[in-house]
């Protein structure tokens, strides 16, 4: 009789974790995935990177119908808003993709252990009533919302919400204020805008989303106030007390000083996510999180336990879904006695705003500080307005920032803020992979009309020899 129940067992059924045990089930390994959810897929599926696009595609529409765009390509509508339709396609889109990953479980006969699971021992599990052991057990338990001190957050009310209270409003708000100008509040914040709510960002920091280029953090900035949103930067909320369906925020600049009170309808609190390790049983195994509360890995996605590995927002890196799949398909391949590798440096990422703002790899900053030297680091720019797809679309905003090594020309950074950027990143992103010099980039032929041509223009910039400026 086999020693274990299963070869490997995955907790948490995200996109680290279903893919994981996909991949491992591919594999031959006998695999169990346990998921506390009701459905399969993670934040990503149920909460996150899908229902916000769902919301973001439609509201785009109703945005170019009521803001102009359209008018101006010949098309007059007048748009009425079905709030109630657009988030049944957003539950519909939810329930088709939870779905299909049932359908790929039972396909590649990996079992859906159903509850919350804590570890009693290395290789043996309780699934809600249920024990499972396994040789290998894969931590997939991801992230939830950083809660903020004197905010506190209640979805049923609708009153001050987190990112999964606000994709479910039940009504547009008058005025939102968005705690948090990263990701989140960006994405929900123009959802909300687009459909008529006044909005104003709350930043601690001086910019908004941190991490990117600061040439699009600048411009983000730029293009969030033309399409409408207010800027509190270097702004920090010290409190909040709700009245009724009114909400009434203290907020205060980031360095101290005067305290004034802003209301609002509807608050949105985006200041970040954290790892999901509570009740996991940690420490019956005797591992540990560092200060962040991650669980740290080597190389091969192996915890300091040995039989236990753990991967995507629990463990350090950009808290980004494909970044999790990408590490559930090394991790299970590892396990399976396979080379698994993840090249963290190149992990792009997009806001899906419009336009899109997406990177992959350094930042100018950082790249100047990797070489040590100004003169070291190549930039070249070009503007989506002298893109001819990005013009005839009526999609002036934006550029493509391509950073080279001086001395290689290797590059070491794309950056691109268009309709379309988190496509376009793609080809930057696998360009990286191989190594590409802006050389290679400028000498490939891109197809004409299309919005990548502007990622041509911008290697062909770091020579200084853009045709089309
Ligand atoms: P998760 O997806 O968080 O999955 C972990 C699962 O484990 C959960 O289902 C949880 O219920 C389960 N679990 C936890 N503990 C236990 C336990 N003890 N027992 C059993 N089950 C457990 N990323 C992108 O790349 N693109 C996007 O467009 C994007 N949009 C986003 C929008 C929003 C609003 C949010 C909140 C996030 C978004 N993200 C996006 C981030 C993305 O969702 C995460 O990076 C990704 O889901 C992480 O995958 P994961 O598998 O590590 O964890
Ligand atoms: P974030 O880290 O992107 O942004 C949080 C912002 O809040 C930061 O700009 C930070 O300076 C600010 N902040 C922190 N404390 C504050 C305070 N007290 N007052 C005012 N501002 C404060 O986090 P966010 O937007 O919550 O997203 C969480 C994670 O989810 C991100 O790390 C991202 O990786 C992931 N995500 C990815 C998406 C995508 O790939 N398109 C979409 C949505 C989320």
């Amino acid at each position: 009789m086999a020693k274990y129940d299963y070869d490997v067992l995955v907790i948490g059924a995200g996109p680290g974790g279903y893919v994981a045990a996909i991949r491992a089930a591919q594999l031959g390994l006998k695999t169990a995935c346990a998921e506390s959810r009701e459905t399969l897929g993670g934040t990503c599926l149920n909460v996150g990177c899908i229902p916000s696009k769902a919301m973001l595609h439609a509201s785009e529409y109703f945005d170019a119908a009521s803001n102009g765009t359209m008018k101006e390509m010949g098309i007059e509508v007048t748009p009425k808003l079905n709030l109630d339709a657009m988030h049944a396609q957003r539950r519909d889109a939810v329930k088709g993709l939870t779905g299909g990953i049932e359908f790929l479980f039972k396909k590649n006969k990996v079992d859906w252990k159903k509850g919350h699971a804590t570890f009693q021992d290395a290789h043996t599990v309780k699934v809600g009533d249920e024990t499972v052991t396994a040789k290998n057990v894969i931590i997939a338990t991801g992230s939830s919302v950083t809660p903020l001190p004197g905010v506190e957050v209640d979805n049923e009310k609708q009153v001050v919400v987190d990112s999964t209270g606000a994709l479910e409003l039940k009504a547009v708000p008058k005025k939102m204020v968005v705690i948090g100008g990263g990701v989140i509040g960006l994405e929900l914040g123009s959802v909300w805008r687009r459909l008529g709510a006044e909005v104003i960002v709350v930043e601690y920091l001086d910019k908004l989303l941190p991490g990117m280029d600061d040439d699009v953090r600048k411009e983000a900035a730029k293009i969030s106030k033309k399409q409408g949103m207010e800027l509190r930067l270097s702004t920090k909320v010290t409190g909040c007390t709700v009245d009724g369906s009114k909400a009434t925020l203290t907020l205060e600049p980031a360095a101290g000083g005067d305290e004034e009170t802003l209301e609002a309808d509807c608050v949105l609190v985006s200041i970040g996510r954290r790892p999901n390790t509570e009740g996991l049983g940690l420490d019956a195994i005797g591992l540990e999180v560092n200060k962040r509360g991650q669980i740290e890995t080597d190389h091969d996605f192996r915890t300091k336990v040995d039989g236990v590995w753990a991967i995507g927002d629990v463990v350090p890196g950009p808290m980004l879904a494909h970044k999790a799949e990408d590490e559930g398909i090394a991790c299970a391949e590892n396990i399976a006695g396979q080379t698994g590798i993840v090249n963290h440096d190149i992990i792009p990422g997009v806001v899906y705003t419009w336009p899109e703002f997406a990177g992959v790899g350094l930042t100018q900053d950082e790249a100047v500080e990797k070489l040590g030297d100004k003169a070291k680091v190549k930039v070249g720019k070009f503007p989506m307005m002298a893109n001819s797809r990005a013009k005839t679309n009526h999609e002036p905003d934006g550029f493509v920032k391509i950073i080279a090594e001086a001395e290689s020309d290797r590059v070491l950074g794309v950056w691109a803020i268009a309709s379309v950027a988190g496509t376009m990143i793609a080809q930057a992103t696998q360009a990286m992979e191989f190594g590409a010099t802006s050389e290679d980039i400028a000498y490939t032929c891109h197809a004409h009309p299309t919005h990548s041509e502007a990622i041509k223009e911008a290697a062909m910039a770091v020579q200084g020899k853009p045709i089309h400026i």
